[in-house]
């Protein structure tokens, strides 16, 4: 482990309604109380769809539950006619700490490129929300370019021609790995994000590679999150499925108890 907190944040793309919302976090809070977890070890953070986040802050602000609120998607526009969009602005109002960019669903049924990426994360940073940049490669990519070309030039590319960094975390997601049940192995995961780290000191600062979180996520799951998470070089996971199920995202989240550190 490095002396980075481990991040453990929960897509949970376009599932469950507001009502569903709050019943997932109660029983996420119970089990993970129940179970003795130490809150402070861990960020753990979760990322419901817009009509779920007003509800979902006002539990974890009136029962206290130290989770993280992050959201799906933003708009790289401030405001005005843009008709079904969502401001940061809007997105910090309601105390949302994270937000998603680039995920591999919007780059693919959105045709977000590497531009829109750029545009989305400069709109995070504007308004004191921090991106985390999904990138990653497809099947095709990996057969053609092996594993790590991709998702570093994706993460160059969102983070270039900013003024100035603000805080942002990398989630390093092959596509041929979500949702499929296939998973890259802890080593393959590990040696990617070294990668990614090792572009970001060189196109920014060591300081910053070295500050910035970088997780890894597809098909992650309490039997296996223990493996990716050993190495130095994976600071969390990003996880879909199984963070709808409270007690599978529960022991995703409790994963140090799998670890002899
Ligand atoms: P799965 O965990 O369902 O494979 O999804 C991963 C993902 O896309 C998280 O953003």
């Amino acid at each position: 482990m490095s002396n980075r907190l481990p991040l453990i944040a929960g897509n949970w793309k376009m599932n469950l309604d507001h009502q569903q919302a709050i019943a997932l976090v109660q029983k996420l809070a119970w089990t993970l109380n129940d179970a003795g977890h130490d809150y402070k070890s861990v960020e753990t953070a979760v990322f419901p769809p817009f009509t779920d986040l007003r509800s979902v802050q006002t539990l974890i602000d009136a029962d206290k539950i130290e989770f993280s609120l992050g959201a799906q998607d933003l708009s790289k526009h401030e405001s005005g006619a843009f008709t079904g969009e969502i401001a940061g602005s809007f997105l910090k109002k309601l105390d949302v700490k994270f937000v998603l960019v680039g995920h591999s669903e919007r780059r693919s049924y959105h045709n977000e490129n590497d531009e829109v990426v750029q545009a989305k994360t400069a709109a995070a940073f504007k308004h004191g929300l921090i991106p985390v940049i999904c990138v990653g490669e497809t099947l095709e990519e990996l057969e053609n370019e092996g594993a790590a070309a991709v998702p570093v030039r994706q993460t160059l590319a969102a983070l270039a021609n900013h003024a100035e960094l603000g805080e942002f975390v990398i989630a390093y997601e092959p596509v041929w790995a979500i949702g499929t049940g296939k998973v890259a192995t802890p080593e393959e995961a590990a040696q990617v994000c070294a990668k990614i780290r090792e572009a970001i000191a060189d196109a920014h600062s060591p300081e910053v590679a070295a500050a910035t979180r970088i997780l890894y996520g597809g098909s992650v799951k309490a039997a296996n999150v223990a493996g990716f998470l050993k190495s130095t070089e994976v600071d969390g996971v990003l996880v879909g499925g199984a963070s709808l199920d409270a007690e599978e995202f529960a022991g995703i989240v409790r994963f140090q108890k799998h670890i002899s550190l």
